[in-house]
């Protein structure tokens, strides 16, 4: 069987050749198909860049066009669907509301599950990205207790996003356009990460040739955990613990550094950039806009700086390398939007699934995919006879 090596936590191992992300940590560059992230998150739309991450290339007028009709036209759920998700408990997390309702689109869509016939795929890719739009709002809807809105594709794909979240069934509804625009490149910001948890994730699935949706919910659930895409939530929580709990900045920072409890700073840290977060950055030069246009001031961003001005300057994170990541400031943007904190991974799940489609088609088309079977080393009993209960 020849030598295994051990790598926990993948922390050496490539499991795939890729031509989607480009990521060099020590220098904190991020880019899509060879596009900064800067200059995305600038100058393009979240369904621009998820055709250029699905397809490869930045899409013509008219090729743009094509694809934004194919996704308004499926924004609609099946009422059974609305059925299906009604029965989800309303005080459940979202995420699990998410990765079922996800996975549940199997069912009602078993035209577009063969992962080998392009047209089913690009199917399954244009319901993913409508589908989900729509049942992220209906999560948010369901928790606070309003009735769902139907979508309205007269409005721009993150327009209507926010329409159907947050808008009265009675009312006109109005939405500053600072805040489109920051939603918008919040999901651009997410959109990929390469071979991360959740898309190693739905990779591994898919190797087996499950479904696009079996294969994404699963990446659903990887996110939700706090080490990935949970943190965004656990970064809110960390900062009202505290706010509430009377704890000053310094002596919550004495307890990270001392790894009491096993607290860390949450929306800190990275596998691979050893530098500021590229996108980190972007979230905090907006963050300060977002939050004064919406007059949000929030007492948990001057938290949120005073953590980042210490760990900046402390050597326990300095020789670790350890600088704010995505997460870091996103939920606070999200706070002053008016999503509460439980909605916050969702958002991420919403923006990460351009990334999660195009790997896993990626992956279909490569000739080196193999299905997923890493090896392990036995440390467990040499062989033992066994003995009838009765006599143990
Ligand atoms: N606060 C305090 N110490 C930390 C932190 C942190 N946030 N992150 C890492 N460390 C320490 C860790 O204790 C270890 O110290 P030592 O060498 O003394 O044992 C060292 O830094 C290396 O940490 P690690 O856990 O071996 O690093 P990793 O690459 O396995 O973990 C991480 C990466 C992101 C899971 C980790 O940094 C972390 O838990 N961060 C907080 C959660 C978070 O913000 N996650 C979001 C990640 S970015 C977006 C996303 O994926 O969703």
């Amino acid at each position: 069987t020849g030598l295994v090596t051990v790598d926990p936590g993948f922390m050496n191992t490539a499991s795939c050749e890729s031509s989607i992300t480009y990521i060099d940590g020590d220098q904190g560059i991020l880019r899509y198909r060879g596009y900064p992230i800067d200059q995305l998150a600038e100058g393009s739309s979240f369904l621009e860049v998820a055709y250029l991450l699905i397809y490869g290339e930045l899409p013509s007028p008219s090729e743009l066009e094509g694809f934004v009709t194919r996704v308004n036209r499926h924004t609609q759920v099946h009422e059974d669907f609305r059925t299906l998700m009604g029965t989800f408990p309303r005080s459940g997390h979202p995420m699990a509301g998410l990765a079922s309702a996800i996975n549940g689109l199997s069912m009602f869509y078993p035209e577009s599950l063969d992962p080998h016939d392009d047209e089913q795929v690009d199917l399954a890719t244009v319901l993913l990205l409508a589908k989900t739009r729509t049942i992220t709002s209906y999560l948010h809807r369901r928790r606070v207790g309003e009735p769902l809105l139907f979508p309205d594709y007269s409005h721009g794909y993150v327009e209507d996003f926010l329409r159907m979240t947050f808008a009265s069934p009675y009312e006109k509804y109005e939405v500053d356009p600072v805040v489109v625009d920051a939603m918008e490149k919040l999901l651009i910001l997410h959109a990929d990460h390469e071979q991360n948890c959740s898309t190693s994730t739905v990779r591994v699935v898919g190797s087996s040739n499950a479904n696009l949706y079996a294969s994404v919910a699963a990446g659903v659930n990887a996110l939700s955990g706090p080490s990935h895409g949970g943190a965004n939530e656990a970064v809110l929580d960390m900062l009202e613990k505290i706010r509430s709990g009377g704890e000053t900045v310094a002596s919550f920072m004495d307890k990270v550094k001392t790894k009491q409890d096993g607290v860390r700073l949450m929306g800190f840290g990275h596998r691979v950039y050893k530098s500021y977060d590229p996108r980190a950055a972007i979230v905090k030069k907006h963050a300060d806009a977002v939050l004064s246009k919406l007059d949000a001031k929030d007492e948990l961003l001057d938290i949120a700086r005073g953590l980042e001005e210490i760990a900046l300057s402390d050597d326990y994170f300095i020789e670790r390398k350890l600088y704010p990541n995505v997460d870091f400031y996103t939920g606070l943007i999200y706070k002053a939007m008016g999503f509460e904190p439980a909605m916050f991974t969702p958002l991420f799940a919403l923006g990460r699934m351009p990334g999660w489609i195009a790997q896993w088609r990626e992956m279909m088309k490569d000739p080196q995919t193999k299905i997923s079977r890493p090896r392990q080393v036995y440390t467990g009993a040499t062989e033992r006879e066994f003995l009838p209960v009765s006599l143990r």
